[in-house]
């Protein structure tokens, strides 16, 4: 298996332009599912709660606490994703070293983050050293089926050259919903795995939307193929247009998940 070297390059998240490419495919999704909305529903956020957003990214998630009468802070590595953020405060921190006294917040939200710490154990015993005794958090990441059509085609296009490889994706390995729940458990007693109610599903008409999202991720692959990854990008493209021509559209469908998790 072909890991990608890191779990979270530093050109990833230079700036938010990446996760948007990626946050543009499930736009076109038929019925419309509002993972903010969903996860914030699990988070059950009341009047006055502290919040703590660790990996915030562009700050998605925000807002909508506000609406729901939170208090958040959005925390990220990154300062070139903070630059995206207009709520205030935000934080440049780790998740393996929370800037903050410990019992601090209500609720801690990490939405597709935890896959790319390097020192999980830690990070883990950091958000639940932050929250209060009667606190939750609500992990979000996806399962090893995420996406799967998209991932084989880009692997028939890297096999070309690499007859072997794997698309290994940190989203699905390092910390999955499969694998999740143990590595939560060395810091919370009570975790509860949800998935929403129906498959995430987007079928998408434009292959450049596709290109874009398998763009994005050339950072994590691309030291380790022998194709130059715009290779992979162009063939997947003609591939989805091909597909598109022929049915209409292209399926991919989402598996993703969040762990509820008390102590
Ligand atoms: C896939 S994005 C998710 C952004 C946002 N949570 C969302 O769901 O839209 C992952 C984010 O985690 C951040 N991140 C990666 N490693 C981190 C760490 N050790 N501590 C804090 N943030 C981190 C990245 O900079 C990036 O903004």
């Amino acid at each position: 298996m072909n890991c990608p070297e890191t779990n979270n390059p530093p050109t990833q998240y230079a700036s938010d332009r990446n996760l948007r490419a990626r946050l543009r495919l499930w736009e076109a999704q038929e019925p419309r599912f509002d993972l903010y909305r969903w996860v914030l529903g699990l988070a059950d956020i009341g009047a006055g709660d502290a919040v703590i957003d660790i990996g915030c990214g562009n700050g998605a998630y925000l807002p909508q606490v506000t609406a729901l009468g939170g208090l958040p802070v959005g925390v990220d590595l990154s300062a070139g994703m903070l630059r995206a953020v207009t709520h205030r405060p935000v934080v440049a921190a780790s998740a393996e070293h929370l800037p903050f006294r410990g019992a601090t917040f209500d609720i801690a939200l990490a939405p597709h983050m935890l896959y790319h710490v390097d020192d999980r154990p830690r990070a883990i015993d950091e958000l639940r050293r932050v929250l209060r005794p009667d606190g939750v958090l609500v992990a979000v990441t996806n399962g090893a089926q995420h996406m799967a059509a998209l991932r084989d085609l880009v692997e028939t296009a890297a096999r070309r050259a690499d007859r072997d490889w794997v698309m290994s994706r940190m989203s699905t390995e390092a910390f999955s919903l499969e694998n999740g729940s143990d590595q939560l458990a060395t810091a919370f007693d009570e975790i509860r795995l949800v998935l929403p109610p129906n498959p995430v599903t987007v079928r998408i008409v434009d292959p450049e939307v596709v290109a874009d999202y398998v763009a994005s991720v050339a950072d994590f692959y691309e030291s380790g193929i022998s194709q130059p990854w715009t290779e992979i990008v162009t063939e997947v493209r003609d591939r989805v247009a091909a597909i598109v021509a022929e049915r209409g559209f292209f399926e991919v469908t989402g598996v993703t998940g969040a762990f509820v998790c008390r102590s």
